[in-house]
């Protein structure tokens, strides 16, 4: 019946139209949830590929040589990606490979669109990303725009005379008005950043050794000169920089004087606060950020010199549309003996230490990200620092300097080499030393009438560079596989007992503990956006954290000292499950653990 019909065929209608709009509520309402649950999430908690990221870092000089001129070359670490991915990492930061005189091994750039010869060609270069690529890892370049190398066209160009057209790419003052106010030169041993050059009766400005003169940011050509250059390698496809010494770009051109009250008064009496603290720094970040970081899906990161708790939101707040990451000093500063070259204090102190990264994960505690590390090719190798490298504790004390590295919020950054517990090289003859720092701080101790001799041990412990720089030990064949030819630094001492071979087939070595602590980091997302807590900040002997996310809760204690140490905790009472540990067992009873010397364990409190 028509009637009947209709009468069906309307209920269907309306029927339809109630699924409809009921169904359309529903995604109304989820994607109202979804917007409530983003805002509650802050940007701390937010997720990117780089804050799950592992980065390893790679001294491309000291890799791998492949044709026997003793300098690690791309070739060398194209040969060796298949161990990169073996370890799990997932970002490779890559020291300097540009055209370079090398005063300052690669820091100093004479062409930033070339390869440096010893390290290979452009060809090496694009097929070393492709490889990478190829594997699933990104590639991530150090961007050195603080300054060039004096053999840069544009500071060849820039001295030749006033009116040069490069003349303003650098900060020249003519000499006629006397010397300029101090400021600091790193790398020089009269400490002076101001070196005088004839041609034009004029000094040129450089914060580091007067073969890296500095650029002048305040240009708008220099900008966009470093804007194109970027630009150009970003589309070659690398996937971020490491930024060097960007705080220091920006520097008030009227150069005043600074006085030791001025630095005391505004920069906590350090030159390092002050060279961050330059007028338009912020202005150049966001334009850096609009004209090139921000058209691709990359990660950038500051070397934070001079950044502190206070200004280091001013570089990451995802808000500000600046940096994603940077890293501060405060860490690896702890502990060095003032009035000394970077002799290290034996005795530093752990309760310090642990408050200095508390601090800083409460920097980052609700915006902006952080980052961990305790070594690089400016410091000293972690274990001899912060472990032990006696042949008793070298082991231990590196696992658990690795589970702190990998367990704490922030992006780790990781060191070619820590992985196997390389150590300090602790060369006895200054002759050994290769680094422009040393060898300039050696000869202000020697214009000074210092202790030579005691300038040399105290580099055993904290100082010199090179103990971080030594070649990798892959095997124990003649320098440790590294060269057939002769190094261009001494491979250490120990790479028949430390080295990739040998710890490769145990599986209880430094190196196959640091593949499961990334595993563990990569399972576990408490490992990485979970909230710190730190236990018991005052027990001198143990660092002790949890990391809370949602429902998952860890608790990672860490034995610092070379004998065994009891802690009482309150949050050992309930059921817990072992997720990681660098001895056999576990020590617990009731609420108390026993940490053998260096013992390092994550428990899951859940
Ligand atoms: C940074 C680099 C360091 C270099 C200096 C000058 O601190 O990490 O190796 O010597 O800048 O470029
Ligand atoms: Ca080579």
């Amino acid at each position: 019946m028509p009637i009947r019909w209709d009468y069906k065929f309307f209920t269907l209608v309306i029927m339809k139209k109630i699924i409809f709009y009921f169904l359309i509520l529903v995604i109304i309402s989820s994607c109202a949830k979804q917007k409530e649950k983003d805002e509650t999430m802050n940007s701390a908690t937010s997720r990117k590929w780089w804050k799950e990221a592992v980065v390893y870092q790679i001294y491309p000089r000291s890799f791998k040589d492949t044709n026997g001129d003793g300098i690690g070359d791309l070739k060398g670490i194209i040969s060796k990606l298949d161990y990169v991915k073996s370890l799990g990492v997932d970002v490779v930061w890559l020291n300097p490979i540009y055209g370079s005189p090398n005063a300052d091994n690669g820091y100093d750039i004479s062409d930033y669109r070339s390869i440096m010869k010893e390290f290979g060609t452009m060809q090496d270069f694009d097929t070393l990303l492709k490889d990478m690529h190829e594997k699933g890892l990104k590639l991530v370049m150090d961007l050195v725009v603080n300054h060039t190398s004096d053999e840069h066209r544009w500071f060849k160009e820039s001295r030749k005379s006033r009116d040069n057209p490069y003349r303003d790419y650098y900060h020249w003052l003519p000499a006629e008005k006397g010397k300029p106010p101090f400021r600091p030169g790193a790398f020089e041993a009269d400490g002076s950043g101001w070196r005088y050059d004839s041609v034009t009766n004029s000094y040129y400005l450089h914060y580091f050794s007067y073969k890296q003169p500095d650029l002048n940011w305040e240009n708008p050509k220099v900008r966009q000169e470093i804007y194109k250059m970027m630009n150009w390698w970003l589309k070659k496809g690398i996937d971020g920089f490491r930024m060097d010494v960007i705080p220091f770009i920006a520097k008030d051109t009227t150069f005043p004087v600074i006085t030791q009250k001025i630095l005391d008064e505004k920069y906590k009496g350090r030159w390092d606060i002050y060279l961050a603290s330059g007028p338009h720094l912020h202005d150049y970040l966001k334009e850096m950020n609009k004209e090139v970081l921000s058209k691709y899906d990359i990660m950038s990161l500051a070397e934070g010199a001079g950044m502190t708790k206070e200004t280091a939101l001013n570089f990451v707040d995802e808000d500000r549309h600046e940096l994603d990451m940077g890293y501060h000093f405060d860490g690896v500063s702890l502990g060095y003996i003032p009035g000394y070259f970077k002799k290290m204090d034996p005795n530093w102190s752990l309760v310090e230490f642990k408050k200095i990264y508390s601090d800083w994960d409460a920097v980052y505690k609700d915006k902006g990200w952080g980052t961990i590390y305790l070594g690089n090719h400016d410091q000293p190798r972690m274990v001899s620092r912060w472990g032990n490298d006696s042949p008793e504790f070298r082991a231990p004390s590196s696992k658990m300097l690795t589970t702190f590295l990998l367990s704490m919020r922030g992006t780790p950054y990781y060191y070619y080499g820590d992985e196997i517990g390389m150590t300090n090289a602790k060369f006895d003859k200054i002759e050994d030393y290769r680094d422009i720092e040393t060898l300039a701080a050696y000869e202000k101790v020697k214009l000074a009438g210092g202790d030579l001799k005691q300038f040399i041990e105290d580099q055993k412990t904290g100082g010199a560079r090179d103990n971080g720089r030594t070649p990798m030990q892959w095997d124990t064949s003649e320098n440790a596989g590294f060269t057939t030819g002769t190094p261009w630094l001494k491979v250490n001492k120990n790479y028949k007992e430390v080295n990739v071979a040998k710890e490769d087939k145990n599986p209880n070595s430094v190196l196959n503990y640091f593949r499961r602590m990334v595993k563990l980091r990569k399972e576990n997302p408490v490992l990485i956006y979970g909230a710190y807590h730190l236990l018991k900040g005052d027990d001198p002997n143990i660092y002790a954290y949890t990391r809370t996310l949602d429902n998952e809760k860890v608790l990672v204690l860490l034995n610092f000292k070379d004998h065994d140490v009891d802690m009482q905790l309150k949050e050992l009472k309930g059921s817990h499950q072992t997720l990681i540990n660098n001895y056999k067992s576990v020590n617990v009873k009731e609420d108390t653990i026993t940490l053998k010397p260096y013992q390092a364990v994550i428990l899951s409190l859940n």
